[in-house]
């Protein structure tokens, strides 16, 4: 199995509840590793520009305000099949489908406000890691 990195998100109504570390917590039993992580405030431009691909939907706009709403924990997880393993441990979109033990089915709040973001494939990470960190933030 290869070792890869994936982008991880830890969105407002998650850190709007100091569920940081709890949810740090459920990266780290899985196996995965936090390689980098840093608090910061996006604005709707920011928010926007990282969601292009969701320009269309519907919920585009909520979704950026939603973004811009408070702090987000933006981090990079590493280990082997970490874009995988790291969907099985956030659990689906929807936290009505998510399973049992999955930090939305624990934490998310509805579809929109569902606690963290992972990339879904190995371009997407490798442009969301970019998008949030230069290469001297990776340390491994
Ligand atoms: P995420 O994994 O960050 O990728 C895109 C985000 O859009 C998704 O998580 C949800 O937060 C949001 N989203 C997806 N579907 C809907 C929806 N039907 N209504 C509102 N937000 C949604």
């Amino acid at each position: 199995m290869a070792i890869e990195r994936t982008l991880s998100i830890i969105k407002p109504d998650a850190t709007r509840r100091n569920l940081t570390g709890k949810i740090n917590a459920k990266f780290e039993d899985a196996g995965l590793r936090i390689i980098a992580q840093k608090r910061i405030q996006l604005t709707e431009a920011q928010a926007g520009k990282f969601y292009e691909v969701h320009k269309e939907r519907p919920f585009y706009g909520e979704l950026c305000e939603f973004m811009a709403s408070a702090p987000v924990v933006v981090q990079v997880l590493e280990g082997e099949n970490a874009i995988a393993k790291n969907r099985e441990v956030m659990g689906a979109t929807n936290p009505a489908d998510a399973a049992p033990g999955t930090v939305r089915a624990e934490f998310a709040e509805s579809v929109g406000e569902n606690s963290v973001h992972g990339s879904d494939a190995p371009e997407t990470a490798a442009e969301e890691i970019a998008f949030y960190f230069s290469g001297l933030e990776l340390v491994g």
